[in-house]
């Protein structure tokens, strides 16, 4: 590693967030690890002047388990906020972080919200670079549970493109160790990330949980009022000509686990 950074990574403890402090320290870079469980809170910016002292970089992994698109854009605005001011009093070269592919034409829930994110991030004064990221292998089991009743878990018709967490993680410490763009220039189509193929969620709930030896029916569903139902059936949520494909496929991942 040629050029050491030091890095803050917040969301730590999350499923990417983990995956980044893994990346960053086997590339040789020191790494500041933010999360309220280390007593640092992004939303009320409890703590988080202090992380930020001496660091070069932020990568944002945070997130929220709301899927409430008020109480998910309200974490988010005031997440990017409290970065952007605190980032700029510690003299932050750059902010990283991570949105989610397919997102713009999405009608409400946590989706909105993501786009809420994109635009609080893109408002400055810190230099901002976001990655769009298909859903995670490590997503699946907690996207279908809230269908889940008892044995049989009902999901909705989904077309998506899983990628692992690690493959993510690896393509923002890229991010982080390139050039920050001028202030104010991050504008969309943001640079997208998704797994090397197509997949079916309700397909991929099953691998999941046969993997783990559950005995769990999915039954896929297709029912008005599903929220951007039509998004998720007609594959507004996987790889465009413009995305970044990167393995294990599913099937690998489970089997690596
Ligand atoms: N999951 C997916 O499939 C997927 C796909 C594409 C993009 N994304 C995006 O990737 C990001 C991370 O997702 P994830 O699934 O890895 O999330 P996650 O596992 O829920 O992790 C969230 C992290 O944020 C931290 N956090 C929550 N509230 C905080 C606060 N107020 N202050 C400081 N830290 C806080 C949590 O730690 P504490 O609880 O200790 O604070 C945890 O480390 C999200 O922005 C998500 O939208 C996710």
């Amino acid at each position: 590693m040629s050029n050491r950074r030091t890095v803050a990574v917040v969301g730590a403890t999350g499923r990417l967030g983990e995956h980044v402090v893994r990346v960053l320290a086997e590339r040789g870079h020191e790494v500041v690890a933010i999360s309220r469980s280390a007593g640092v809170d992004i939303v009320t910016g409890e703590g988080l002047d202090q992380a930020l002292t001496g660091v070069d970089v932020v990568i944002d992994t945070s997130g929220t388990p709301s899927a409430d698109e008020t109480v998910a854009t309200e974490f988010f605005t005031a997440a990017a906020a409290n970065l952007h001011a605190a980032g700029a009093r510690a003299g932050v070269e750059l902010i990283v972080s991570v949105s989610i592919l397919g997102i713009d034409a999405s009608t409400g829930g946590y989706y909105r919200a993501k786009v809420a994110h994109e635009k609080a991030l893109t408002a400055g004064p810190v230099p901002v670079r976001i990655l769009r990221a298909a859903q995670f292998h490590e997503f699946v089991e907690p996207l279908v549970s809230w269908g889940r009743q008892g044995d049989t878990v009902r999901v909705p018709l989904m077309r998506t493109q899983l990628v692992a967490a690690a493959a993510v993680a690896e393509a923002l410490v890229d991010l982080a160790e390139g050039p920050a763009p001028e202030p104010g220039t991050t504008a969309a189509p943001f640079p997208e990330i998704a797994g090397p193929r197509e997949e079916n969620l309700a397909k991929a709930a099953e691998l999941v949980y046969a993997a783990r030896g559950e005995d769990v029916t999915v039954v896929e569903v297709s029912e008005e009022g599903t929220p951007d139902r039509e998004l998720l059936e007609n594959g507004a949520f996987v790889a465009g000509p413009a995305t970044t494909l990167a393995g294990p496929t599913l099937e690998e991942w489970l089997a690596q686990a």
